[in-house]
């Protein structure tokens, strides 16, 4: 196992030889209890989150649905540990995440998240292998590790044969496979994904989703991803619709 995706330690106890962001279990993963997120105050409180209630296990593929303003990225920003509730409590892995330090924080991200976005988000001039290997610099690995992992994840998403070109010489689809690539290069337990698809036609949207949702089935990979279409919802195994900053409805998805 490389040191790189073996960052995760209860990953490695597995031992079981597969890769280390492997998930089948189905232990609680993170909880919303009563999570409610107002900003600004007074005349101009706007109410985002009012007092939400849900729990996603480890293995699952959860789809957020919803129409615009009704707090799906305010719930997804508490989600990614980049923003903490007004009231209420959000645990991850059983940690009150708004009792801990900005620093604190900064780490659970680091050891147990990656993050999809709507705009990829990648370094353009830089290649698809350097634009993986980033958030590995920052973790401290050694450039051969670095190399190995950044190729394997690059396999994962069907890139090998773009491994070289700048990410601005690659198309919307591969630069989004490119970023999901990105975010597992760390081996997290979960990816967080707003709007994955915003910027695909329909057809590579849809080759997303099904990445998406063979990292879930193989992999094992607790996958949350936003969006706001019914169609991209349907990939996953359970749809969670927000209205005016309350879950509407949560079920399963029928087959
Ligand atoms: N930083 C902020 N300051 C003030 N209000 C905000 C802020 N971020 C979001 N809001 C408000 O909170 C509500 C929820 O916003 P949020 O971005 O979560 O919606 P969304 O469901 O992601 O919408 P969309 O589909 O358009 O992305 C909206 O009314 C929005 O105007
Ligand atoms: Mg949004």
């Amino acid at each position: 196992m490389s040191t790189a995706l073996g960052a995760n330690p209860s990953a490695a106890a597995k031992g079981s030889g597969e890769p280390a962001f492997a998930r089948r279990s189905s232990v609680e993963l993170l909880r919303f209890i009563d999570v409610s997120k107002i900003y600004g105050s007074g005349e101009a409180a706007v109410v985002a989150l009012d007092h939400v209630n849900f729990a996603i296990r480890g293995g699952e593929f959860v789809a957020v649905l919803g129409p615009s303003g009704s707090g799906k990225s305010t719930a997804m920003n508490i989600l990614g540990c980049l923003d903490t509730p007004t009231s209420g409590h959000y645990l991850f892995r059983g940690v009150d995440v708004g009792t801990l330090s900005r620093d604190a924080r900064a780490l659970i991200r680091r050891n147990n998240i990656g993050f999809v976005f709507q705009g990829f988000n990648l370094l353009k001039r830089t290649t698809a292998l350097e634009n993986l290997e980033l958030p590995l610099i920052y973790r401290g690995i050694a450039k051969p590790q670095r190399h190995a992992a950044a190729r394997r994840a690059l396999a994962l998403v069907g890139l090998s044969d773009r491994a070289t070109h700048a990410a601005s010489e690659l198309s919307g689809g591969q630069q989004q496979r490119v970023a999901i690539a990105r975010a597992l290069v760390t081996a997290p337990s979960v990816i967080f994904a707003d709007e994955p698809t915003g910027n695909l036609d329909s057809a590579r949207g849809h080759e997303i989703m099904t990445l998406l949702r063979s990292l879930n089935a193989e992999h094992g990979i607790t996958i949350v991803v936003v969006t706001h279409d019914e169609e991209i919802a349907a990939y996953a195994k359970r749809r969670i619709h927000f209205h005016d900053g309350r879950i509407a409805s949560d079920e399963a998805s029928t087959p």
